[in-house]
């Protein structure tokens, strides 16, 4: 197959990238740097130079591919609709990564919900994140044109990624900010929880949507779930950081932003992906995050 990804330098998308390389397809990678386009060429992808705001290059570039996977922004519009023009009336593949911050609350640390989603479920959503449900809900309308169209929502997503970027968001953030600050800080009571999944699970999925999906589809990626203090508990003991600081919610948000603070960190997540495993036979294999971080995350310096 002739694979198309944007994002193919980051996290995300070099990991699928590499698992389609090795899968025996031919991918091409976006990216706006060509100190990654070097990289990128090492790896076996090859590189396209430019940006998600260049729609008729991603118009061009989904032309010529069998499949697509848009991993570069979940809330870029502009780069969802050139590539729809670019694969409509075809039959062929676009799988586009947006992420369950999308039924994220406004916890503020203090709470664990009992709101508990799949991807049956009416989703409860909140203003500040309707514009990114409406890109999804906009790609899985777009199986009506003839695409084998499809969303991967991922949760927080731990292990170390195969491409350029092997650095997720989530833990590395309060590793290293607790690395800095010797203290690993979090919002509020760090009772909210979320789903996790580990990357090499999450590239398994993006392969089984890519084969099997008919179009039209919502796919949620958890194999598991762990509360903030939870995560807090289990970073503190791997890099010896004893004290756990729990951060006032407005402060948090003043220090860290407020789609940080309040959906990253603040929100509750929890989901679960039952239509992954029913309808393509998932079967994830790693468990927890905590063990993760526990036994495998690198300690730096
Ligand atoms: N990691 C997670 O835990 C997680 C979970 C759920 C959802 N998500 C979502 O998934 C998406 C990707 O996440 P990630 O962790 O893989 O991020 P990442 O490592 O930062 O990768 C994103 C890549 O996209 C490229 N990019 C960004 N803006 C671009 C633009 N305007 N034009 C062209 N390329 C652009 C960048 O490549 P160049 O700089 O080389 O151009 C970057 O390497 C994000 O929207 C994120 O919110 C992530």
């Amino acid at each position: 197959m002739n694979v198309f990804i944007t994002g193919a330098s980051g996290y995300i998308g070099g990991s699928v990238a590499i698992a389609m390389i090795k899968n025996g397809h031919k991918v091409r990678g976006l990216t706006r740097s060509c100190s990654s386009a070097q990289q990128l060429m090492t790896l076996g992808i090859e590189p396209v130079m430019g940006e998600l705001e260049d729609a008729e290059l991603l118009v061009q570039e989904a032309c010529k591919a069998d499949a697509v996977f848009n991993t570069a922004n979940a809330d870029h519009l502009g780069a969802v609709e050139a590539l729809i023009a670019g694969l409509k009336g075809t039959g062929r593949v676009l799988i586009h990564t947006s992420g369950t911050s999308i039924i994220g609350d406004d916890a503020r640390g203090n709470f664990c919900s009992d709101a508990i989603y799949s991807e049956n479920s009416t989703l409860v959503i909140d203003p500040r994140k309707q514009a990114r449900r409406d890109i999804d809900l906009r790609v899985i309308e777009a199986s009506k044109l003839d695409i084998r169209s499809a969303v991967v929502a991922p949760s927080l997503i731990y292990g170390y990624g195969k491409g350029i970027n092997k650095q997720s968001i989530q833990i590395p953030f309060l590793s290293k900010n607790a690395s800095d600050n010797g203290a690993v800080q979090i919002v509020g009571k760090g009772l909210n929880t979320w789903s996790n999944v580990h990357i090499d699970d999450l590239v398994d999925l993006y392969l089984l949507v890519a084969e099997k999906c008919k179009g039209g589809s919502l796919y949620f990626a958890e194999n598991g779930e762990a509360s903030f203090i939870e995560i807090a508990k289990s970073i503190s003991k791997r890099l010896g950081i004893h004290a756990i600081e729990h951060l006032d919610p407005e402060f948090a948000v003043e220090k860290w932003g407020m789609a940080r603070a309040l959906f990253s960190f603040g929100s509750n997540s929890r989901v679960r992906s039952v239509r992954a495993r029913e309808d393509l036979g998932w079967n994830p294999k790693n468990h927890s995050a905590q063990q993760w971080i526990l036994n495998e995350m690198k300690i730096y310096p």
